[in-house]
């Protein structure tokens, strides 16, 4: 499973991209909104920081217009992904966006329908949201576990990215699931690292050591 940042903000992704953990990016307009910084001005840094894909979300809601944006989007980097919602004329959007070899992220993926009718439309990657699944009493990395069984069965090249992560939970849960990628906020991040057993050893070790100096 590939780890990406969901994030907006550079200097967090800065941090994250020295240590060589992540490989790409997600945002939406809720994340760049919380940069402080307008779309235009941070996705070109975000795609000089990481190897991988740097998806960024259009605002239109019409196809035409989601076409029309994301066109203007690859241009700025080779390692931008557009970012389009799972609604009809966003389906039709990744349909002519996929012809013209532009990848995609079917964005705001709840059901497992949804991700059939996303994968076939041809996007590269799905988002389904977990969290958002929690908050309604659903199950939402039962979601991908389903997602991943369908698209093995069916033989479906279209990726999964899971979204909206909140714990170490999720990532463990998705991580078994066999999600192709686990995008990930960066609270989130720098707890995976943790382990009070890792502090406590690692204490223990330095004592040790210490002691077997005065001897
Ligand atoms: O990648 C999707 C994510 O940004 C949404 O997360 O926590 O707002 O549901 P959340």
């Amino acid at each position: 499973m590939k780890i990406f940042m969901d994030t907006a903000n550079v200097d967090e992704i800065k941090e994250f991209a020295d240590q060589g953990i992540v490989y790409g990016v997600t945002t939406n307009p809720s994340l760049v909104a919380r940069s402080g910084r307008t779309q235009a001005d941070v996705i070109p840094e975000i795609c000089r920081l990481v190897p991988g894909p740097v998806s960024a979300e259009v605002i239109s809601q019409d196809c035409e217009g989601m076409v029309r944006e994301a066109r203007e989007l690859v241009k700025i980097a080779a390692n931008v992904v557009v970012k389009i919602p799972c609604i009809t004329e966003g389906l039709k959007a990744i349909k002519i966006l996929s012809a013209e070899g532009i990848r995609t992220n079917c964005t705001l993926i709840f059901s497992l329908a949804q991700a059939m009718l996303a994968a076939r439309a041809g996007a590269t990657y799905v988002s389904p949201f977990i969290g958002r699944l929690d908050d309604i009493g659903e199950d939402g990395c039962k979601l991908v576990e389903d997602m991943v069984k369908v698209f093995r069965t069916y033989n479906l090249p279209t990726q999964i990215i899971a979204a909206s992560i909140r714990s170490r939970a999720h990532v463990d849960r998705v991580m078994l699931a066999g999600a192709d990628i686990a995008t990930i906020p960066t609270k989130v991040l720098k707890e995976l690292v943790h382990h009070e057993l890792t502090d406590k050893g690692l204490a223990k070790f330095m004592e040790d050591y210490q002691n077997s100096l005065q001897k």
